[in-house]
C-alpha cells in the first residue's frame, strides 16, 4: 500500500510515521508531504530516505491513503481534493469531525460504521479519543447518563512551537509564544478560543464529538480543559454517573476486558496512571477508580495517554489497518 503522511515534518505526522513502521503497516512506499517550505527535505523512514513533497505533488502520485495532520487549513484545503482523486484520506484536524456526511471513528469504539463510501475519516480529538475508549464498555453494561471531565493537557497537543516555547521558559531563553501566557510553572485554563457560551473550542469537541463516536446524544457531557507544564500525555479526571448501579469490581474488570485499555489501580503501592508512563505507549490507561459517595449510581476514575499516539497518530493508523483488514482500501 502507498501511504501518503500530510504533515510529515510536524509532531503527529513524525509520530505517525513512528507507528506505521513499528506497527509494520503493510506500507510498500511513503510519501511525506509538508508545506512548501519543506519541499526536498529527507525524512527517513525504516533506514530509507523519502523526499518531501507538497500535497498537490501528493495527489499526482496516487497513494491508496493518506494521513493527514497538518492543521485544519491545509485539511479543508486538500482533503476534498485527495478524495476526489480516488484517495482516502484519515484527517486528524477538527476540519471534518462534525460533519454529518463523515465518520468520525475510533476502531475500539465505533469502528464497525465505516463503509467503501468513507472517502474523508476524521480522527477525533485527542482527549476525547482517550476518555471515549474507557467509557464505551461502561456505557455497554450500565448506560451512561452523565460525564463531568476535567483535562490536564500536554504541550505537545499544540505542535512544535509550544514545545519550544516550554524549553525557551525552562532555559531562559526569549523565544516564539504559543500560549498568551507562561506556560512553565503554570495552568491555564483555556485550550483553543473561547465560544459565545464560555466554553472554549476544545471543551465544545469533548461534549459534541462524544455524543457522536458513542452514537448516543442522551449522554450528556461537560468539560473544563486545561495546559498545564507537561510533555507526552493527556490526564483527565472523569466522573461518570449511570442508570443503573454497579459492582466496583465488576467495573473494573469490565474496562481490564476492554481492547486498548490498561487497568493501573493499586494505591496499596502507589499505582496510577501518570503521563511519564504513557510516554510512548499505544494504550490508554486507567486507574484511581472509585465510587463517587455524594452520589448514588457514580464512579470517579482518572484516564492517561500519550496524546500524540492513541490520542492523534495510532489511532489513525489504527483506522487505516481496520480499512484494510474490511479491505475498504
Ligand atoms: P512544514 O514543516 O513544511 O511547515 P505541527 O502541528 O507540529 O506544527 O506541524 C504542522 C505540520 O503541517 C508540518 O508538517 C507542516 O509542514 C505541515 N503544514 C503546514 N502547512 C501546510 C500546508 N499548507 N501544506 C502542507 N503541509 C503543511
Amino acid at each position: 500500500m502507498k501511504v501518503a503522511v500530510v504533515g510529515a515534518t510536524g509532531l503527529v505526522g513524525s509520530e505517525m510515521l513512528k507507528v506505521l513502521a513499528e506497527r509494520n503497516f503493510p506500507l510498500t512506499e511513503l510519501i511525506p508531504v509538508a508545506s512548501e517550505r519543506s519541499k526536498g527535505k529527507e525524512i527517513e523512514f525504516k533506514g530509507k530516505q523519502y523526499k518531501v513533497v507538497t500535497p498537490s505533488e501528493a495527489i499526482a502520485l496516487k497513494p491508496d491513503v493518506a494521513l493527514f495532520s497538518a492543521g485544519g487549513g491545509t485539511s479543508t484545503e486538500y482533503a476534498p481534493l485527495f478524495a476526489e482523486a480516488g484517495i482516502t484520506v484519515i484527517d486528524n484536524s477538527s476540519a471534518w469531525r462534525m460533519d454529518p456526511t463523515k465518520k468520525l471513528v475510533v476502531p475500539e469504539v465505533n469502528g464497525d460504521v465505516l463503509t467503501a463510501e468513507d472517502k474523508i475519516i476524521a480522527n477525533p480529538n485527542c482527549s476525547t479519543i482517550q476518555m471515549v475508549v474507557v467509557l464505551k464498555p461502561l456505557h455497554e453494561k450500565y448506560k451512561i447518563k452523565r460525564v463531568v471531565v476535567s483535562t490536564y493537557q500536554s504541550v505537545t497537543g499544540t505542535g512544535v512551537k509550544a514545545v519550544q516555547q516550554l524549553h525557551d521558559e525552562r532555559t531562559g531563553v526569549e523565544g516564539e509564544k504559543a500560549y498568551p501566557y507562561q506556560i512553565d510553572l503554570n495552568v491555564i485554563p483555556q485550550i483553543d478560543v473561547f465560544q459565545d457560551n464560555g466554553y472554549t473550542k476544545e471543551e465544545m469537541k469533548m461534549i459534541l464529538e462524544t455524543n457522536k463516536i458513542m452514537q448516543d446524544d442522551s449522554i450528556r457531557v461537560t468539560a473544563t480543559t486545561v495546559r498545564i507544564p507537561v510533555m507526552g500525555g493527556h490526564s483527565e479526571s472523569v466522573n461518570i454517573e449511570f442508570e443503573n448501579d454497579f459492582d466496583l469490581n465488576e467495573l473494573r474488570e469490565a474496562l481490564r476486558a476492554q481492547e486498548g485499555v490498561i487497568v493501573v489501580d493499586n494505591p496499596a503501592n502507589l499505582e496510577y496512571p501518570m503521563p511519564k508512563d504513557a510516554h510512548g505507549k499505544d494504550e490508554v490507561f486507567v486507574g484511581r477508580i472509585r465510587r463517587d459517595e455524594s452520589q448514588d449510581k457514580t464512579v470517579n476514575l482518572w484516564i492517561v495517554a500519550d496524546n500524540l499516539r492513541k490520542g492523534a497518530a495510532t489511532n489513525a493508523v489504527q483506522v487505516a489497518e481496520l480499512l484494510s483488514k474490511k479491505g475498504l482500501i
